[in-house]
């Protein structure tokens, strides 16, 4: 396949970017979108070039690294999936490809494609964990928890902290990200402890690291590669009235 890529280059957070364009010729349909980027890269540092800075860790869908937007969705046109598993089979030989950092306050870029994601970590640091010591590990089956409860705890935990629903979202709002931190706590009995702490901490560093309320209009929902359900923004609503 022969394509047109339009890359945002920026040098740093206080540098003004603009789109570059790239000529690729040959681009394989089994490559994956990141290495059709390393091919490009490749192509310019031979050239003497700045290679394009984005960013990326397991390759496999899993670290939530790899975010960038891909004509006009974070991590591409195909649902439910994250940039690095993104196949080139679903462009078109022709095509023209936008390729853009994702766009929130809260995540300014510091070069290319790549943005600093640090404010979820705060976020996380703030209150998404378990401090109570317990001791040793009891058998899990002596702590009954209903199946529905653990099924939809364990969905909420395969959040990876991509940032794509913060991308997605018109105001910038992380709750689809908070909610699934949250969730995973709060439907069992182990997280039920500190929840209250926890939701309030969480909620107040979300608010001040500049990130938006939620817009309602699913957006987030939509475009998560893990499929992280708007149900647990509103258990998220829920554990904050209830921790007053
Ligand atoms: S909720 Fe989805 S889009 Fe948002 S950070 Fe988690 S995995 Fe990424
Ligand atoms: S590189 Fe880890 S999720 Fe894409």
């Amino acid at each position: 396949m022969d394509l047109r890529l339009k890359i945002w280059r920026q040098k740093d957070a206080s540098s003004q970017g603009s789109f570059e364009t790239y000529p690729m010729e040959d681009v394989s349909p089994e490559m994956s979108f990141l290495e059709m980027l390393d091919a490009l890269n490749k192509k310019l540092v031979e050239q003497g070039k700045e290679p394009v800075a984005f960013d990326h860790d397991c390759r496999e869908g899993i670290c939530g690294s790899c975010g960038m937007y891909i004509n006009g969705h974070p991590h591409g046109p195909v649902p439910a999936v994250t940039t690095c598993l993104l196949s080139m089979r679903y462009f078109r030989d022709g095509e023209t490809i936008w390729i853009e950092p994702w766009r929130a306050r809260a995540f300014p870029v510091i070069r290319d494609l790549i943005v600093d994601r640090s404010a979820f970590d705060k976020i996380q640091t703030a209150g998404g964990f378990i401090s109570v010591n317990t001791g040793g590990a009891p058998e899990a089956n002596s702590i009954p928890v209903p199946k529905k409860d653990s099924d939809n705890a364990f969905d909420a935990s395969i959040c990876i902290g991509c940032g794509a629903c913060v991308a997605a979202c018109k105001n910038s709002s992380a709750m689809l990200f908070v909610s699934a931190k949250i969730s995973q706590f709060a439907l069992l009995p182990q997280g039920r402890i500190e929840a209250k702490e926890r939701v309030r901490a969480m909620v107040e560093k979300m608010d001040e690291l500049g990130f938006g309320s939620c817009s309602n209009t699913g957006a987030c929902e939509a475009e998560c590669p893990k499929q992280i359900r708007l149900t647990n923004i509103a258990r998220l609503n829920r554990e904050y009235y209830k921790a007053f």
